[in-house]
């Protein structure tokens, strides 16, 4: 029975280039959700966006000596040019700088206002005289509270990783002049979260079946620890301004209004196909299902103030799943962008090609626990089982019967039982790998797949057709055959992972069109069906990038 899956995924600030980091936490994860679904028949909708206000980009723009709305720009540039070499499918990735997402915006907080969900209220903040302003939490900087680390900034301690209240920072600077601030009260709109407190544990209960235990245990603490309600706008001129009179000035609080962009890029992409309702039924439809792929530090934004958002709203859907990821270290130390502790996506790009990446980012996915990226484990994944064991099992298959079968399948002819366990397999491996997928078990399923890879290896090299075909070419048809079919099934269940090879190799096995439409089964290519003139799937890589890379990071 085909569904309907919204996927949301992560809107990144536009204040810094895609990393590994963020590919391996929310990108690629959705991408393969979101590739396996519509192969298997499902209706999908992917969106996301730059996230193109509040402190993040506002400071950049200082540090850079331009403006935030030209670093939003340049960095939206930047991450359309690497969707585009990672194959990231998006239906739509827009901003939050359109007008459709500030009226969305504004709407939602004028009903929540109307559904009594907002309420006014007076709060102490720091004011920098010499800078004539409130200062945002990111633009004061002081001593922490908590563990008396130095270098805290308002809203967070980088040392203890507590999150702070402001205005309880010891011995506080202006971040811009190095003023002490003083304290002075401005008035803000509260999200009523408490309000919500039996709704969201009453929904979370009924949930967390299907969530990862890391996001399940995260969110049932955070409600049972009890829900504060939170201050949803700022004093700061870059951003959403509020839809009343008589607050010049502020804006709304930029993570409100990002989650929001779920929905008006929803909207956005019905308005662009013509078809102005076509958000409704992923909305709207009880059976749609809702994914939002994220990291894991976003997880509360997720499961707890965007679906009290929703419920204040009323009507809208709540999301089905967050398969939050955690982290993924650098040569076993954490992401570091001042101490260039990074892979940047647009540097990988100038020396690599995507599928070697997705292979490896799938395979020690960070799904359940953190996990590491290593030059060698890359050199050493892609020569062993990209290039020796797929791609050769491709190459020698296809080169074969290329040549000597007039490039076209060979006959069936009568099959082994070999050949019969062998295709039994390939059967139930893209059973259990759709299964998998369908559950975001992303590791698992990219395992299953190269296993079976492996087992037709095997097979090949038991059967020799480069060998028989010199005494019984009917016999090595038959091998070939058989191979052709298992290759037409690691096609099809690796494409969510390595779409471009995928797509090559459909072509190589004499398909037209995309592999996504040929449907999420295995495709048996007709007997006497004219194949492509084969070429490499993947290029075996040198040891000595290793080195190469690491000293590029300082750490040679
Ligand atoms: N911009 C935020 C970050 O990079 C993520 C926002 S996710 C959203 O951490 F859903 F709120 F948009
Ligand atoms: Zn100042």
């Amino acid at each position: 029975m085909s569904e309907r899956i919204l996927i949301g995924v992560a809107w990144p600030y536009a204040n810094c280039d895609l990393h590994l980091g963020h590919v391996a936490g929310a990108y690629l994860p959705a991408d393969i959700f979101a590739r396996y679904n519509r192969a298997a028949g499902n209706e999908v909708l992917m969106v996301s966006g730059s996230d193109q206000h509040g402190t993040p980009v506002t400071i950049s723009a200082e540090k850079e000596n331009t403006t935030p709305k030209e670093v939003a720009a340049k960095y939206h540039e930047s991450f359309c040019r690497s969707w585009e070499q990672l194959g990231i499918s998006w239906d739509l990735f827009t901003t939050t700088e359109t007008d459709n997402h500030k009226k969305v915006s504004q709407d939602i907080f004028l009903k929540l206002l109307k559904n009594g969900y907002l309420y006014k209220e007076s709060v102490k903040q720091f004011y920098c005289s010499s800078c004539k302003r409130f200062l945002p939490d990111r633009y004061v900087e002081g001593v922490c509270p908590n563990c008396g680390a130095p270098g805290a900034r308002g809203d967070q301690c980088d040392s203890c990783g507590k999150p702070l209240n402001g205005i309880d920072l010891k011995q506080p600077r202006c971040k811009i002049c190095s003023t002490v601030p003083e304290i002075k009260e401005s008035e803000h709109f509260f999200l009523k979260l408490s309000a919500f407190q039996d709704d969201l544990l009453a929904w979370v209960s009924k949930q967390k079946e299907e969530w990862r235990p890391n996001v399940q245990r995260f969110t049932q603490r955070y409600l049972e620890e009890g829900l504060h309600d939170r201050a949803i706008t700022r004093d700061l001129d870059w951003g959403i301004p509020l839809p009343l009179d008589g607050y010049d000035g502020k804006c709304l609080y930029v993570w409100f209004e990002a989650v929001i962009g779920y929905f008006s890029a929803s909207i956005e992409w019905a308005e662009r196909k013509g078809d102005k309702d076509a958000w409704k039924p992923f909305w709207l439809d009880k059976s749609t299902k809702a994914y939002y792929f994220i990291g894991k530090d976003n997880i509360p934004f997720h499961t707890i103030i965007w679906p009290a958002m929703l419920m204040g709203y009323g009507d809208l859907n709540l999301p089905y799943d967050v398969p939050a990821n955690e982290f993924l270290t650098i040569e076993s130390q954490k992401f570091s962008k001042s101490r260039n502790l990074a892979i940047w996506v647009k540097d990988y790009f100038e020396r690599y090609s995507a599928d070697p990446l997705r292979y490896l980012l799938s395979i020690n996915m960070p799904e359940t626990g953190d996990a590491d990226f290593s030059w060698k484990e890359f050199v050493r994944r892609n020569n062993d089982e990209l290039v020796a064991t797929y791609g050769n099992l491709a190459q020698r298959v296809l080169t074969l019967t290329y040549k000597n079968f007039d490039g076209k399948v060979p006959e069936k002819g009568e099959l082994d039982e070999a050949s019969e366990n062998l295709i039994k397999l390939s059967e139930e491996t893209i059973v259990k790998v759709g299964e998998l997928l369908s559950h975001c078990h992303f590791k698992d399923a990219i395992r299953e797949t190269m296993d079976l890879a492996h087992a037709a290896n095997k097979y090949l090299d038991d059967a020799e057709p480069w060998k028989v075909i010199k005494v019984d070419k009917e016999k090595a048809g038959s091998s070939l055959y058989t191979a052709i079919c298992v290759i037409a099934a690691l096609k099809t269940m690796f494409y969510p992972f390595l779409p471009f090879s995928s797509q090559k190799l459909h072509e190589y096995l004499g398909f037209d069109g995309k592999v996504e439409d040929a449907g999420w089964k295995i495709v048996v290519p007709q007997e006497g069906q004219q194949l492509r003139q084969p070429s490499v799937l993947f290029t075996k890589l040198d040891e000595k990038i290793v080195d190469e890379e690491r000293e590029r990071m300082g750490i040679g």
